[in-house]
């Protein structure tokens, strides 16, 4: 990985980190717990990809930071909810996250839930602060395509998907196919990147065409993210990681590595990024920093 990008992405990240911790100043009151909670799960060394694609993509768009900052937290508190949740005993029972104890461990399980619920609604007030855009449609525009990409149509359902191929596994049906699968994984990770990697675009109101550059990107790199995962959990490691792995086979997940074998999997990778760098064919240099983000994708190893 190149260590101009590697010093970006820390960069981005401890700007982002700031953002965070300033959006959840905790309370006195008895919803401190609540907010100590959200603040657990929100402000763990999370590598901050989804924050970085925003920041990134609005750079190319020459937008002004403290807007794109704007859209970055909100992504990144859908983001946490969604593992606060995804890590909960009746989803993927989880309990190590980041490197820490998960949410409705060091809390318990009322406490995580609503903290992941907090979190969203903490999501849309962030991006929807009145006057921080050149215009209303812009907020309108930011919040319309962010509930799109976090609900049923996207991570939500995603993730609907993955508990029913968990659940059709158990009851020793036939597994998701290669199209099935790869509409369960652009739900539940795809969207939220795909969201991220538009952001610029969005906010500059830019034309049609780079609006469709930006989201082909988006969606293959979100695929390629969720392929790593998946590889990752079979042959990564925990201290990297900060995560419990090799769970998904007993699991039951549907995943590429499954379907095509390691190999097969990572050549796929391979493939969609390859495909979301020649989407930036026409933006040249400045774009170098989201083509290198794209190859982090398959080469990371947390
Ligand atoms: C983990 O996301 C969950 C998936 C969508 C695969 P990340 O790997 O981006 O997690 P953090 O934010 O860096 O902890
Ligand atoms: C998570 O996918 C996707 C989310 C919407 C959170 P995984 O369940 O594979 O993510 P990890 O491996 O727990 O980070
Ligand atoms: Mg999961
Ligand atoms: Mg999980
Ligand atoms: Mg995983």
């Amino acid at each position: 990985m190149s260590e101009g990008f590697e010093n970006a992405l820390a960069r981005r990240a401890s700007q982002i980190n700031a953002t965070l911790d300033d959006l959840t100043a905790l309370p006195s009151g008895p919803e401190r717990r609540l907010v100590e909670a959200m603040r657990h799960g929100l402000l763990g060394p999370g590598k901050r990809l989804r924050a970085f694609l925003v920041l990134e993509s609005a750079a190319l768009f020459r937008e002004p930071e403290t807007r794109a900052l704007r859209v970055a937290a909100a992504v990144e508190c859908i983001h946490a909810y969604s593992l606060i949740h995804d890590d909960l005993p009746s989803m993927d029972d989880d309990a190590l996250r980041r490197g820490h104890p998960t949410v409705h461990v060091a809390f318990d399980e009322a406490t995580a839930i609503l903290a992941g619920d907090a979190l969203q609604t903490l999501a849309f007030e962030v991006l929807a602060s009145p006057g921080a855009y050149a215009g209303p449609a812009v907020a309108g525009a930011l919040c319309h395509r962010l509930a799109q990409a976090s609900g049923a149509a996207g991570m939500v359902g995603g993730q609907m998907l993955d508990i029913l191929a968990e659940k059709r596994a158990e009851e020793g049906a036939e597994p998701l196919s290669v199209q099935e699968t790869e509409k369960l994984q652009s739900g539940k990770t795809g969207a939220l990147i795909r969201f991220a990697a538009s952001a610029g675009p969005i906010l500059a109101e830019a034309s049609g065409g780079d609006q469709a550059a930006l989201d082909a990107y988006g969606a293959r790199i979100g695929l390629a993210f969720q392929i790593r995962d998946d590889l990752l959990d079979l042959e990564g490691d925990e201290a990297e990681t900060g995560k419990k792995l090799r769970k998904d086979a007993t699991a039951g997940k549907a995943t590429f590595v499954d379907l095509l074998g390691v190999d097969g999997a990572r050549s796929r990778a391979l493939e969609l990024v390859e495909a979301a760098k020649s989407a930036l064919s026409s933006f040249g240099d400045s774009a170098t920093l989201l083509r290198q983000a794209a190859d982090f994708t398959v080469e990371r190893l947390r």
